[in-house]
């Protein structure tokens, strides 16, 4: 009861965490706005169509959060919120296109409507500007933590192609969702330690709680793929195990229903076959237990993230932090 009243929370109202940087996250949107300006009219209606519809802004906030709460220089802070958000940015671009995916933010995706040549050549001019921010930080440690995450991202989305459709293990699976997503989220918040010139123990604990949410971030994502509803994940859903992307709850259910046919192919095969009713595998492993006991893993993810805060004195922005980190498996988009 107390559960869903607070999920029903979440869907109605923005949460907390933003107000107490809500001014900085307003400079971040105005920055990333106007790195098209000057460039061909297409590059900038692409950019404005992408951030005008919608996106919830995570990786800046927790940004814009760890550089208020180690006294960050604001205008320094709001330049490297604005590269790591125009960075997690280009790779939705790139994503959307390698996943042939048709709809991001609840909006047709570019790979949608132009070409293949044009969508890489939109998401890799995004990566430019986003390196380009990070460069303004003048902070030679902040670029090279920036440029390290864009590598582990795209090595992290190019083992994830190769490995799909085939059977892969637990260590697979966690290797490859640090790479894509938790490496970004680590670095949203261990960038703002360097950039506040906090110790290597703050950087570590930032970077672990970043860390953390992140797996916890991205098994959220997987089960949303069983779960969650198009029209307000603005994303199509059902589509990794379409794709032959095994995720968190498809191991789980492995280890549970070796019986189920689905899963003896598999387990023989190495590779899944054709599914002839993938939706009926799909409609399977989301009635089962099996999407609760992956939302136990994420959350135990994020108890660790708040354990990572426990040196910090209490701020309203470490408040921030917890409640964010909450809200990584609370959310239902
Ligand atoms: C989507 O990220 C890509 C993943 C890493 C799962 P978000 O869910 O943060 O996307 P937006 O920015 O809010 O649209
Ligand atoms: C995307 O993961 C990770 C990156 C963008 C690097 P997903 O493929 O699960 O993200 P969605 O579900 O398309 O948002
Ligand atoms: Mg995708
Ligand atoms: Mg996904």
């Amino acid at each position: 009861m107390q559960v869903n009243s607070f999920i029903l929370e979440m869907q109605l109202s923005v949460p907390d965490f933003y107000s107490q940087i809500q001014p900085q996250l307003t400079r971040v949107e105005e920055k990333m706005r106007i790195q098209a300006e000057n460039y061909h009219p297409d590059l900038k209606n692409a950019l404005e169509i992408i951030l005008s519809s919608g996106g919830k802004r995570i990786r800046a906030t927790l940004t814009l959060l760890c550089g208020k709460m180690l006294g960050a220089a604001a205008e320094q802070s709001v330049t490297l919120a604005s590269a790591i958000e125009l960075l997690h940015t280009a790779t939705l671009v790139h994503d959307d296109l390698i996943d042939g995916s048709l709809l991001r933010r609840g909006m047709p995706t570019l790979n949608s409507q132009w070409s293949p040549g044009a969508t890489v050549l939109t998401g890799d001019f995004l990566f430019a500007r986003a390196a380009k921010l990070a460069a303004e930080t003048n902070n030679v440690d902040v670029m090279r933590i920036f440029a390290e995450t864009l590598g582990i991202i795209v090595n992290g989305e190019i083992a994830q192609l190769f490995s799909k459709r085939y059977l892969v293990d637990r260590d697979n699976y966690f290797s490859r969702i640090y790479a894509k997503t938790a490496s970004l989220f680590e670095t949203a918040c261990k960038s703002a330690a360097i950039l506040s010139n906090a110790s290597l123990e703050i950087q570590e604990n930032l970077g672990s709680y970043g860390y953390n949410i992140g797996l916890a971030f991205q098994i959220v994502d997987d089960i949303l793929d069983f779960n969650g509803e198009q029209i307000t994940l603005g994303k199509p859903v059902g589509s990794d195990l379409r794709q032959g992307l095994l995720t968190l709850p498809v191991l789980i259910f492995l280890d549970r229903y070796p019986e189920d046919s689905n899963v003896r192919s598999l387990m023989s095969h190495g590779i899944l076959d054709d599914l002839s009713q993938p939706s009926q595998f799909i409609h399977d492993i989301s009635r089962s237990e099996v999407l609760d006991m992956a939302h136990q893993e994420a959350e135990k993810f994020v108890d660790m993230a708040i354990s990572s805060l426990s040196d910090f004195i209490e701020s309203k922005e470490k408040s921030a932090l917890v409640e964010l980190a909450k809200y990584i498996t609370a959310r239902n988009y």
